[in-house]
């Protein structure tokens, strides 16, 4: 009975050398039949109680040997197929689909910039851009600054290098200038961009923001033509139910000049914190182009008339959105960028 013990256990022996796997499955399955509670060697252990007491010693040997090579196989085996990259189950299929990456979103001035661009396209004005570093004829004096007008200081203007001619348009209304020189009306434009001013950063300023610029010259244009297209727009961007409201106010390139409020989108105007209890808010410049501002850039003024609108994005972003600090517009945090993705 003990000689047949010894040849059982040297079969199995054999056997475990000559082991293969090619997955994990088949790698469990060996791993249950010969090393579990119920596998192979733990049956021969159960049969070894009965080997008589004067060949235990031998019996045993052969069996701890069988149990160390069947271990060390099994373990050698598994990382035969886990390393393999396309051997195994748990090899990379190239062909899957990759999971979704979260594609970025655009930026809410951008978003918002878009909306006003589409609004104005839709009454036929197109967009012009002109350079970010100007100088002092398109950005003051074609547009009728006066030469000592306080906007020139170097308290509000960045100048290159002290250079008194080279500055970083402090308005994107150097545009008008731009597409006036060249061309002759009708004009109808709109000038999305960039400017800088010279001032401390804080939650509500910042030494660079955004504005849109718009032109129209032609023939009898008249501020009536201005009033319907700010109440157009207004409504537009803001929904049907806003009501604007004109403030006589000065400009060096427009006559006359005024501001526009629109009601208070948070209280719908009956006042609250936000519009300082009046019902309404500020959110553009706007006026009929100054007849030197025509003439400055050879356009007739005896022929031809225009209004120009002026507004900051960051200010129209700011109402729409209830965003109360400047600088969350260029910081890039993830975080507040991501509350637009819906708006994109
Ligand atoms: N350029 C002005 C500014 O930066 C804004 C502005 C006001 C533009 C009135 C205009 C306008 O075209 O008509 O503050």
């Amino acid at each position: 009975m003990d000689t047949e013990m010894i040849e059982r256990i040297k079969t199995l022996l054999r056997e475990v050398e000559e082991l293969k796997v090619a997955n994990a499955d088949e790698w469990e399955a060996l791993r249950i039949r010969y090393l579990s509670r119920k596998g192979e060697i733990s049956q021969l252990m159960d049969d070894f109680r009965n080997v008589a007491a004067g060949q235990k010693r031998e019996v045993g040997q052969h069996l701890n040997q069988l149990k160390e090579k069947a271990q060390e196989k099994i373990n050698e085996l598994k990382n035969s197929f886990a390393d393999k990259p396309n051997g195994g189950e748990e090899a990379i299929d190239l062909t899957r689909t990759a999971y979704p990456v979260r594609l970025g979103t655009r930026h809410p001035l951008s978003v918002v910039r878009k909306e006003i661009c589409d609004i104005f396209g839709r009454l036929g004005f197109s967009i012009a851009e002109g350079p970010e570093i100007e100088d002092d004829w398109h950005v003051f004096s074609s547009l009728n600054f006066a030469d000592d007008h306080p906007a020139r200081d170097m308290q509000d203007t960045f100048f290159i290098d002290h250079h008194p001619d080279i500055i970083l348009r402090t308005h994107t209304s150097s545009v008008q200038t731009r597409v006036m020189e060249k061309q002759q009306p009708p004009i109808r434009i709109i000038c999305p961009g960039r400017v800088y001013r010279n001032e401390a950063i804080s939650y509500r300023a910042h030494c660079f923001f955004h504005q849109v610029e718009a032109l129209y010259v032609d023939k009898d244009v008249s501020f009536a033509d201005l009033k319907q297209a700010l109440l157009f727009f207004s409504k537009e961007l803001f929904g049907p139910d806003t009501q604007i409201r004109l403030r006589p106010s000065y400009f060096p390139f427009t006559e006359p000049s005024a501001e526009m409020d629109i009601s208070c989108k948070l209280c719908g105007g009956r006042g609250c914190p936000f519009c300082k209890h009046t019902g309404w808010v500020e959110i553009l410049g706007c006026g009929m182009v100054h007849p030197h501002v025509l003439d400055n850039c050879g356009i007739d003024s005896g022929l031809y008339s225009g209004y120009a609108v002026g507004m900051g994005i960051e200010r129209i972003t700011n109402l729409k959105y209830q965003v109360t600090d400047l600088r969350l517009f260029s910081e890039n945090d993830m975080r507040f960028l991501r509350q637009f993705e819906s708006a994109n």
